[in-house]
């Protein structure tokens, strides 16, 4: 029978961890038991788990800190814990820090098969919904990127140029411009490709953290580093090591990272000898470069060698026409996503996110349309569907000079007119831009007798 999910039960009482090992078993989990808290900790830092059942009150370490380790090795893993009948305080604690469910002592194994049920449900629908993500992001192994703006295909043909390359590339450029996206492209296109690509967020971790996750350890390293773990530099080790934030990164872990990059060897923690590694680094910030190298919170040696090849993004109030071709990218990805039959946006809705200046670039935007496809029940994206700040900008963007709202049919012409203006009066291009078909355009050209126009 194949496996429904892998479960780490933790217990110090001999027989209860027998018992529940035996019934989960019997559920068809693949199941590891765990008699002390301590030996849980090394099993969920060499394995993947997907759901870890731990007793809260143990001998040394206990499931508060069994529920620690489990989201510092994965955010994915689910952690129900089993609390005493004394200790319902612990119970609200570990909820608080992020477990799936509390199960009080005594409990029925009814209970517990429900609640592993549920919680390794909870797990497959993530997975689930990675997947999908992952299939619409990819197209044939590689990534979209959209657009058909002339600044950003000059910037893609440069990417392709040197995504076969190794050289290191810097991404700059706005929060929500599509840096990742971007690092992602590099990848796919290189020789690299069938490696692993990984990302790590510098300004997320303390600086002990990122070193961490970083240069990894050796077992023995420090208290707590029951086996050897490898950092991310080595696991990327063949493909890309994507480093966000970058400028977020302290001065000690930048001079680190220097010698990683020029002597292509890292270091474990607590080691002795370099392991060599063969791994490309791209990097992205949001902040001016030029700025944190001027002012010494960024090292230049560094920066120049991060910065063999630098893509600027523009941010997407600079791309006009990208945004009604992302609104459809993303109407189409999420419809899919939710399974809803949302194909439209509406004339008005489109006008109101063509005029809107993004603060939060393409990640707004995909936000926006995820949104009014989540709040759909059929038909088209409308103006409705937009979240506050946008509606309210649309009735800023359309007030009249007396305060008042003018009418849907106002608002048409003038927008009709506007398009018109925007195309030199070709009323063919004009009904291609308002999504209309020609003899549609003229109807209401001419029953908004507006054929002079
Ligand atoms: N041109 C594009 N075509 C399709 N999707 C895009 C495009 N640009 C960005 N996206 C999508 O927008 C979202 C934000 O992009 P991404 O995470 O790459 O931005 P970022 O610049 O790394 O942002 P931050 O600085 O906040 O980390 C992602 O879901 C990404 O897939
Ligand atoms: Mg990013």
């Amino acid at each position: 029978m194949q496996s429904k999910g892998k479960l780490l039960v933790v217990d110090d009482e001999k027989i209860a961890l027998k018992n529940l090992v035996h019934v989960l078993k019997k559920e068809g989990y693949e199941v590891t038991g765990a008699q002390s808290g301590t030996a849980a900790l090394a099993l969920i830092e060499s394995q993947p788990f997907d759901v870890v059942l731990t007793d809260l009150k143990m001998e040394k370490v206990d499931g508060m800190q069994v529920l620690k380790k489990c989201h510092e090795r994965s955010p994915d893993i689910e952690v129900i814990v089993i609390t005493g009948y004394a200790t319902p305080g612990s119970a609200v604690e570990a909820m608080k820090k992020g477990a799936f469910y509390y199960i009080a002592k005594p409990f029925r194994l009814d209970e517990v098969r429900q609640v592993v049920g549920e919680a390794m449900e909870k797990i497959c629908l993530k997975r689930e919904n990675r997947q999908l993500r992952e299939q619409i992001e990819s197209y044939e192994g590689r990534v979209k990127i959209i657009t058909q703006d002339a600044h950003m295909l000059r910037l893609l043909e440069m990417a392709k140029q040197v995504a076969p390359t190794d050289c290191n590339v810097l991404i700059t450029g706005e929060s929500g411009t599509g840096k990742e996206l971007f690092a992602r492209y590099l990848h796919y296109n290189s020789a690299r490709a069938d490696g692993p690509f990984l990302a790590v967020n510098c300004g997320a971790f303390s600086e002990q953290l990122l070193s961490n996750e970083l240069f990894g350890h050796e077992k023995g390293a420090f208290t707590g580093a029951l086996a050897l773990k490898k950092g991310l530099i080595e696991s990327a080790e063949g493909g890309t090591l994507f480093l966000d934030e970058i400028t977020e990164m302290s001065p000690a872990m930048q001079v680190k990272l220097l010698r990683v990059i020029q002597e292509r060897e890292v270091l474990r923690l607590g080691g002795t000898s370099p392991t060599k590694v063969d791994t490309r680094y791209i990097a992205a910030t949001n902040r001016d470069m030029q700025e944190v190298t001027k002012d010494g919170s960024f090292r230049q040696d560094l920066y120049f060698r991060l910065n063999v090849v630098n893509l600027h993004i523009p941010p997407l109030r600079d791309r006009g026409g990208d945004v009604a071709l992302l609104c459809y990218f993303f109407l189409k990805k999420f419809a899919a996503l939710m399974k809803k039959e949302v194909t439209e946006i509406s004339q008005e809705a489109l006008a109101v996110l063509g005029s809107y200046d993004f603060p939060g670039n393409v990640r707004e935007l995909e936000n926006v349309i995820e949104r009014g496809v989540a709040i759909n029940i059929g038909g088209a994206i409308e103006v409705a569907h937009m979240p506050d700040n946008l509606r309210e900008f649309s009735v800023r963007a359309f007030k009249k000079r007396d305060g008042r709202i003018p009418s849907l049919e106002e608002q048409e012409k003038a927008y009709i007119r506007w398009v018109l203006n925007e195309v030199g009066g070709n009323q063919t291009v004009a009904a291609q831009m308002l999504g209309i078909n020609r003899v549609s355009l003229w109807r209401k050209l001419k029953g908004y007798e507006m054929d002079g126009v």
